[in-house]
C-alpha cells in the first residue's frame, strides 16, 4: 500500500532539527533516514586530497552528468572548501567511490526502484567505496549516505570515515516521500524553490508537493488561458512557464519527482482577476461557477499545459474546504442547480469528479484531499490517491476501500502546528 507523509511546510529549517535530534537517538548512527539495515567494524579511513568517482562495470553511461554532478556535490559539501593534509599511510587513505549502476535509463518514474548497496571495506589498494543500484536515483541516496558516514576533523586536518567496514543495504519504505511549498500564500522565487529541493535530498524525500495557486495569487503562467497570473500578488512575483520547466528538469536530476496542485472548486479566488465569469458573482468569488462551462474549459486548458511540463504520474486536483454557499446566493447558479436536480452536495460531487475525468484525459492519476473521498468515496475514480490532512483513521478506510492514500494529518505534518 503507498502511504507516506508529505511534510506542509514554509518554516523549512525546523524540519531539520527534528530530523537530525531523531537520528542521534535512534540507535547512536548518525544517519538520517536510517538505512534497512547497517553493518560496520572499527577501523580509520581518511580520504585521498583528491577523491575519484569510478564507474566501472557499471552500464550506466551518465551522458547527461547527472552523477558527475551528484559526486561533486557530495564532495564538496564533506569538504567546504577545507584543504585536506596528506599524512597517512595508503593502507588507509580511501582513493574514490565506484558507482555501479545496472540500468542505463535515467527517466524518473512513480515506483523506480530506489535501492542501493554501499560498502566501505577497511583494506585494499587502491581503497575505494562501492556504490551498488538498479538505478541511477538509488545510487544517488546511497551518496547521500556516503556523505553522512564522512566528516572534516579540524585536528587532523582530513576527512575521515570511521568504523570501516561498512556495509549498507537501503530501501525505501514509501514510494512517495513529499514535502509540501505554497507559493500562493507566500511566493517563493525560483532559486529558494530548488534549494528546498537541495535540502530534499539530504533526507532522500523524492516528491516536491506544489500547490501553486490559491485564493491569494496566481503566480504560474498558463499559455492557454494567459491572464490568470494577472491574479499574482504583483508583476514580479510570478513564474513563467519556461521557469517551471526549469524547476522540474533540476528537481529530477536529484531524484524529486514534482507534484503539480491545482485545488478545485474551493480556493480559487485568485482565478477570477484574470476571467471575472469564473466567480459566482462579484461579490461571491469562490467556489469556482459550477454552472458555467467555461470552469471546465479553463481546467482542461491548465491540465494540457500543466501535461507538457509536470510529467509525474499524477497531479493534485485539490477538493478541499468547498464552501458551496456562493452557489446557491447566486440565482443564476441555483437555477442551475435546480434544472440539474442537483443540491449543494451534487453539485460539489459533480465538480469534483468532473474535473477527475479531465485530469484522467490528460494521462494523468488523480490525488484529492480527504474531503472528497469523506463526502464520495465511493464515486471516485479507482486511479484517485486520497490525500488525509485533516483526522486520523483516515488511511485504514481508504485502504480498505481499494485507493491508495498519503497521509500528512495535520497533527503531526504540518510543521507550523
Ligand atoms: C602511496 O600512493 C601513491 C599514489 O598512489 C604512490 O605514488 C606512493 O608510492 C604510495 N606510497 C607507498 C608507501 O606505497
Ligand atoms: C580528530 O583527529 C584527532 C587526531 O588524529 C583524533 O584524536 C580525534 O579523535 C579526531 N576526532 C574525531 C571526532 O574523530
Ligand atoms: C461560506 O461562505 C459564506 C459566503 O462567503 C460565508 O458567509 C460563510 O461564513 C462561509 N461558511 C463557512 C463555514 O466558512
Ligand atoms: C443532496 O441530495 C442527495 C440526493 O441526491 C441526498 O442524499 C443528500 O442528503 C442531499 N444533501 C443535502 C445537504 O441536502
Amino acid at each position: 500500500m503507498a502511504c507516506i507523509w508529505d511534510t506542509h511546510s514554509l518554516h523549512f529549517g525546523l524540519l531539520f532539527g527534528i530530523l537530525l535530534s531523531f537520528s542521534v537517538t535512534t540507535n547512536g548512527l548518525k544517519l538520517w533516514p536510517m538505512p534497512k539495515s547497517v553493518n560496520y567494524g572499527s577501523k580509520p579511513l581518511y580520504w585521498s586530497t583528491n577523491m575519484q568517482l569510478r564507474t566501472d562495470g557499471s552500464n550506466y553511461a551518465d551522458s547527461s552528468g547527472i552523477l558527475k554532478e551528484a559526486f561533486e556535490r557530495v564532495v564538496n559539501l564533506i569538504k567546504a572548501d577545507h584543504i585536506i593534509e596528506a599524512k597517512f599511510a595508503n593502507s588507509s587513505v580511501l582513493a574514490g567511490v565506484n558507482v555501479v549502476v545496472h540500468s542505463s535509463d535515467d527517466t524518473l518514474n512513480f515506483g523506480i526502484d530506489e535501492s542501493y548497496t554501499l560498502n566501505v571495506p577497511a583494506k585494499g589498494s587502491p581503497l575505494y567505496a562501492k556504490i551498488e543500484a538498479s538505478t541511477i536515483f538509488g545510487a544517488l541516496h546511497a551518496l547521500e549516505t556516503f556523505s553522512q558516514l564522512c566528516y572534516f576533523n579540524f585536528t587532523s586536518k582530513v576527512v575521515e570515515l570511521h568504523a570501516a567496514p561498512w556495509t549498507i543495504y537501503d530501501l525505501p519504505r514509501f514510494p512517495y516521500r513529499g514535502l509540501l511549498i505554497d507559493t500562493s500564500r507566500h511566493y517563493l522565487p525560483v532559486p529558494v524553490i530548488k534549494s528546498v529541493i537541495d535540502s530534499m535530498t539530504y533526507s532522500k524525500l523524492n516528491v516536491l508537493h506544489w500547490h501553486i495557486v490559491d485564493d491569494q495569487s496566481f503566480p504560474i503562467e498558463i499559455p492557454s488561458y494567459p491572464k490568470l497570473w494577472d491574479g499574482a500578488y504583483s508583476y514580479t512575483e510570478r513564474y513563467t512557464i519556461n521557469d517551471a520547466i526549469d524547476i522540474v528538469k533540476y528537481a529530477e536530476r536529484k531524484g524529486v519527482n514534482v507534484l503539480a496542485e491545482i485545488d478545485v472548486p474551493g480556493h480559487t479566488l485568485s482565478w477570477g482577476v484574470g476571467y471575472s465569469s469564473l466567480w459566482p458573482s462579484k461579490s461571491c468569488r469562490e467556489p469556482l461557477d459550477v454552472s458555467n462551462e467555461f470552469s471546465f474549459k479553463v481546467i482542461d486548458g491548465i491540465l494540457s499545459d500543466f501535461s507538457k511540463v509536470f510529467k509525474f504520474k499524477f497531479v493534485h486536483l485539490g477538493g478541499d474546504e468547498v464552501n458551496t454557499s456562493c452557489w446557491t446566493t447566486t440565482p443564476r447558479i441555483k437555477e442551475w442547480l435546480n434544472n440539474h436536480h442537483m443540491n449543494e452536495s451534487d453539485g460539489y460531487r459533480y465538480f469534483v469528479l468532473r474535473a477527475q475525468q479531465i485530469a484522467l484525459s490528460h494521462g494523468y492519476d488523480i490525488i484529492n484531499w480527504e474531503e472528497t473521498f469523506n463526502n464520495f468515496g465511493d464515486k471516485l475514480s479507482p486511479r484517485t490517491v486520497v490525500h488525509n490532512w485533516l483526522g486520523g483513521g483516515v488511511a485504514q478506510k481508504v485502504v480498505a476501500d481499494g485507493l491508495r492514500c498519503i497521509v500528512s494529518n495535520q497533527d503531526k505534518w504540518y510543521l507550523d502546528h
